[in-house]
């Protein structure tokens, strides 16, 4: 087959794909002709757009390295990982609903003991997180590993300034006690912008948008027979939460970090100065019975 036109190029590909022998490659491989084909015909670009378009791709691989995945970022200021978060984690009553995990999460985040303090040397408004891991029939968890990272209150994430501040800051990995609960001592996290200087940043500036994403604490929580649980609770009243960059708000996964006044906090430790306390209690979903597909 040649002479190829507008009208016969995709039927022509899709035709090639006849002989792939995984059906889920040839599935997607097909729908991905489809879709990349429909989205040409309905743009037009020009010779100098398509060549755009290649260079904006390659400056997104360039930019990746082990510690920036631009590539994740543009799926998410996309709409893409929300997306597929949505697909892969329908929420049953009673289990927390999940959001984007980001590129600030550390595999090997220090463990830490409830009741810690985990803010390091960095200053601001002290923030006490307590909270609770049960199945999402209510039944309490003792055991579960909960990973937390947040930014400090310029919007900064420990990895970010690890020059300056020496150690791993404002992250760890806790253990519920035999109630399930947990709880540690930290500061108030402020908004931030996601990394805009790269080809990301240039598209968002393109398109007119922020780079903002609303205050958030982000949670990992695993336990034994349980999905895993990404997830992060959001700041009431931060004035980017409706216009979250990577779209990854949830009414549910909103709460008031409370502003209290020194004294006896609840974990029974005395403040000398204000803070704020954070409550939440987190729904595992039972994992389900083994799926067949690897
Ligand atoms: C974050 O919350 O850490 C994050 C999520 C997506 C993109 C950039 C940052
Ligand atoms: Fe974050």
């Amino acid at each position: 087959m040649r002479n190829f036109n507008e009208t016969t190029i995709t039927d022509a590909v899709l035709e090639r794909l006849a002989g792939a022998r995984d059906a889920r490659i040839k599935q997607v491989s097909a729908a991905l002709v489809r879709h990349l084909h429909a989205f040409v015909r309905e743009v037009r670009p020009t010779q100098q757009e398509w060549e755009y378009g290649i260079d904006f791709l390659t400056r997104t691989g360039q930019m990746c390295d082990d510690k920036r995945q631009e590539f994740i970022l543009l799926s998410d200021t996309l709409g893409v990982s929300m997306l597929v978060d949505a697909i892969n984690h329908p929420v049953p009553e009673g289990a927390t609903e999940t959001t984007v995990l980001g590129p600030f999460f550390v595999q090997a985040a220090p463990e830490r003991a409830n009741g810690d303090d985990i803010s390091g040397p960095m200053k601001g408004d002290p923030l006490l997180v307590t909270g609770s891991v049960s199945s999402a029939d209510g039944a309490p968890l003792a055991g579960a590993v909960v990973d937390v990272w947040h930014s400090d209150d310029d919007g900064y994430y420990d990895v970010q300034r690890l020059e300056q501040i020496g150690d791993l800051a404002m992250r760890a990995r806790f253990h519920t006690d035999g109630d399930g609960r947990f709880h540690f001592w930290s500061i108030k996290p402020a908004a931030y912008p996601i990394p805009n200087d790269g080809p990301v940043g240039d598209m968002l500036a393109a398109q007119g948008r922020h780079p903002w994403r609303p205050a958030h604490v982000h949670f990992m929580i695993s336990a034994p027979g349980f999905e895993r649980l990404v997830t992060h609770v959001f700041v009431a009243g931060d004035q980017y939460l409706d216009s979250d960059v990577v779209f990854g708000v949830k009414d549910s996964l909103i709460r008031d970090f409370a502003r209290c006044p020194p004294g006896r906090a609840p974990d029974g430790r005395m403040v000398a100065q204000g803070y704020f306390h954070l409550n939440y209690d987190f729904g595992l979903k039972r994992l389900a019975a083994r799926a067949n597909r690897v």
